[in-house]
């Protein structure tokens, strides 16, 4: 049964403000959203940073790959000026740091791990262990504002799942394959995140009869997050914030 938000905003802020950022954050507090999906590598010193593209160039100004720079080096490169001058000067957030910020302003997370190829084992465990030491209070009491582990890498899951049990994981797919519901028991998943472009009703109802978790990715047309509601989908992410609302369409 899934016991968390229905509507998420995507890399904090969805469209409307520099992803993986604290201000992606606040823009999604500013639209009325507490509950968010964002993405989580590691950095050189294998300190978790919220990012999405395992290099620099795109939303950071520079060459390489996050984990040949520490995550101090990255904290202090800007992420913001990409999207906007008004974001300058922006940081990459600590993963601890962002976490920290969700949990002080009530903000449920699906925290994507997202590691670069080759680290996908260190970054499963240093990520479920870290959540494990901020959620020890909650986790024993079962409580649903504890964070849903999601990846595409099944590594990073099973790494995930021995270092950190109790904390909840789904299994992350582009495209659902004919054993989806083998893998989600080999890693003990709560819940199947996938692209809802290749979702359909049939398959749909498949996961939800199994009892998982249905969540879809990045839905940002309204009538087409009602029709996905209809279908049974349990939760989805948006890019449009200011369309798809914390409460679904606007
Ligand atoms: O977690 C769902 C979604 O964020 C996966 O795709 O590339 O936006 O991280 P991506
Ligand atoms: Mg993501």
């Amino acid at each position: 049964m899934w016991t968390y938000p229905t509507f998420l905003a995507h890399r904090g802020g969805g469209k409307l403000a520099p992803e993986n950022t604290i201000a992606a954050l606040q823009c999604g507090l500013d639209h009325g959203f507490h509950a968010v999906e964002f993405d989580v590598m590691l950095a050189r010193d294998g300190v978790p940073v919220v990012m999405h593209d395992p290099y620099l160039g795109r939303t950071i100004a520079g060459s390489g790959n996050v984990f040949d720079y520490d995550a101090a080096e990255l904290v202090a490169m800007d992420a913001g000026s990409w999207f906007g001058a008004q974001f300058k000067g922006e940081p990459v957030p600590l993963f601890t740091q962002f976490v920290a910020f969700c949990q002080a302003h009530g903000i449920w997370m699906n925290i994507e791990i997202k590691p670069a190829p080759g680290f996908e084992a260190e970054t499963g465990r240093v990520v479920a262990a870290l959540t494990r030491a901020m959620f020890g209070l909650e986790i024993a009491r079962d409580d649903p504002v504890v964070p849903l582990l999601s990846s595409f890498s099944v590594v990073a899951l099973a790494a995930a799942r021995q270092a950190a049990p109790d904390v909840p994981r789904a299994l992350l797919l582009d495209v659902v394959p004919a054993d989806w519901r083998e893998q989600a028991i080999a890693l003990d998943a709560v819940a199947i995140h996938t692209n809802q472009k290749n979702l359909t009703p049939s398959l749909a109802r498949q996961i939800k009869a199994a009892g998982l978790g249905l969540f879809c990715y990045t839905v940002n047309d309204p009538g087409r997050a009602r029709e996905l509601v209809e279908w049974g989908v349990d939760a989805m992410c948006t890019d449009r914030i200011d369309l798809i609302g914390p409460a679904g369409p606007r």
